[in-house]
């Protein structure tokens, strides 16, 4: 009777989930849409994209083409794997394909986040931003911070176990903090610090704003962020003083046409360090951890590195004609981006029904413009699973239609070049001054984010530069 009983509850358990399952299907069964699954009511098919992650998106790829539903993150989802397809969505927003990042990120960055605002608000805020991280911006401004930054961050590593994460994770902030204000924030940045790591954790939850939830701690975080912020601001008005950093420029209205609020202003320097805090500390990380795996690339990057210090004395900083010399340093850095992939795509929503690749997607929809598969197009990077920096040696691969690594059209990365500084200037720094070896095993997760859930430890020594030419013929 039991076993009857049992048996029952099964049949009757799975007669109910796959009515529930095709339920589901036949409320998203409208005409015009893409092939695909949707997956459980609310939940979609998020367990499936999270667990299974690339393969996930290579099986319904197999099964339904490169442009396909499904419902991930909570949303109903058009998952684009195109590549024309995905440059004409990025080149398009004004057609109405806005961002679509979750709720989550856009109330914890605030109204004004350069991801929240569309249309002439965004050009405005992106002129804005783009007047602080100009090529001038970057050679007078702010790389002579990075260097300083550096210098002082990769100091007595030697003889030390570190984990290379949690170093990034620190320095991409705060290099950023020193960039924004300089030593004026250097009373405030451990408790900024504490107060970051909660926004970020807040961006990537669910929306439940109750005590206890990550949604709610960054949200509270947010507020005591605006505040240190909203002070800085002050102090800064009530010396009238006029500094070289970005903040200087944000709050010269007379010379900068840009001319912002101070919630503007604040939500622009919470973007900035949002948007350069996990991207350049997880292509440092893994750059480290490719060099470390590739002794022939490490050896052409220290040559580069040791050429550069020659003719200099320690104390002489990097200047813009040496970041402008490492050529193979930015190889580097396109290569550990695109075989680490640390962006797997952007998010777009539909500000209205619209006609896409012959279907019609209804207004609300997020897109998934999934670029990841594109940096193992053999096609475009033959041997695509090799780590081989040359290839990106000719400079026009950077020009190519489907680089993707830094975004594309109106949103593309304004940081690119920003970012590519603060990692060559750690790479620089880390490279001339040691030698360093992985310690046990070392476990990385590459979706949906890469990360090393228990950090990536290296045991670092010395590496002796007081003679160049012995280092160099001894690399
Ligand atoms: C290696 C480092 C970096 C990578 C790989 C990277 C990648 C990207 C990508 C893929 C996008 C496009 C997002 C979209 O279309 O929705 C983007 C946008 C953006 N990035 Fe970066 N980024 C990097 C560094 C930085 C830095 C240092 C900053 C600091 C200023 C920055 C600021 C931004 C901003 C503000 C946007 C949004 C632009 C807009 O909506 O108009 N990024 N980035």
């Amino acid at each position: 009777m039991a076993v009857f009983m049992v048996a029952l509850g099964v049949v009757l358990g799975l007669c109910f989930c796959t009515a529930l399952l095709r339920w589901n299907e036949v409320r998203y069964r409208k005409k015009g849409l893409p092939p695909g699954t949707m997956g459980w009511p609310v939940f979609g098919e998020t367990t499936e994209f999270l667990k299974q992650g690339p393969n996930f998106m290579k099986n319904q790829r197999a099964r339904y083409g490169s442009f396909f539903k499904s419902h991930i993150l909570g949303c109903p989802t058009i998952v684009s794997m195109d590549p024309k397809l995905n440059r004409y969505i990025l080149m398009n927003e004004s057609k109405g394909l806005v961002p679509g990042y979750p709720q989550s990120m856009l109330d914890i960055l605030g109204k004004c986040n350069i991801a929240a605002v569309h249309g002439s608000n965004h050009r405005y805020m992106r002129g804005a931003l783009l007047a602080l991280v100009s090529p001038n911006m970057i050679r007078d401004c702010l790389l002579p911070k990075i260097d300083d930054f550096m210098r002082s961050h990769l100091s007595n590593w030697e003889n030390k176990v570190i984990d290379i994460q949690e170093k990034t994770k620190k320095m991409a902030l705060l290099s950023s903090l020193n960039q924004i204000a300089g030593v004026e924030s250097i009373s405030i940045s451990q408790e900024f610090m504490r107060e970051f790591f909660k926004v970020v954790l807040g961006t990537l939850s669910l929306p439940i704003n109750v005590p206890g939830t990550n949604y709610h701690r960054g949200f509270q975080a947010r507020k005591n962020i605006v505040n240190m912020l909203r002070r800085l601001v002050e102090e800064r008005r009530a010396s009238r003083e006029i500094r070289h950093d970005m903040l200087g420029v944000l709050m010269n209205g007379e010379e900068n046409r840009w001319k912002l609020s101070d919630e503007e202003i604040i939500d622009q320097m919470i973007t900035i360090l949002y948007s350069g805090y996990e991207t350049v500390s997880t292509t440092s990380m893994m750059a480290v951890k490719y060099l470390h795996d590739h002794t022939n690339v490490l050896r052409e990057l220290r040559k580069e590195h040791l050429a550069i210090r020659e003719g200099k004395k320690p104390e002489d900083p990097i200047d813009w004609e040496d970041f402008k010399a490492m050529r193979f340093t930015r190889a580097v850095i396109f290569e550990t981006s695109r075989l680490a992939t640390i962006v797997n795509g952007v998010l777009r929503k539909t500000t209205q029904d619209m006609k896409l690749n012959g279907f019609v997607i209804p207004k609300g929809w997020r897109i998934y413009v999934y670029t990841r598969e594109i940096n193992y197009n053999p096609c475009l990077y033959p041997e695509p699973f090799d780590f081989n920096p040359w290839r990106w040696m000719d400079k026009s691969s950077e020009s190519q239609n489907y680089f993707f690594l830094f975004g594309g059209g109106s949103r593309q990365c304004p940081g690119k070049e920003l970012g590519i500084a603060e990692i060559s200037t750690f790479l620089h720094y880390f490279v001339t001054r040691y030698r360093w070896e992985e310690v046990g095993a070392q476990k990385l997760m590459k979706f949906p984010r890469v990360e090393a859930p228990n950090g990536l430890h290296i045991r670092v020594s010395s590496y002796q530069t007081k003679d160049l030419s012995y280092a160099q013929k001894n690399l």
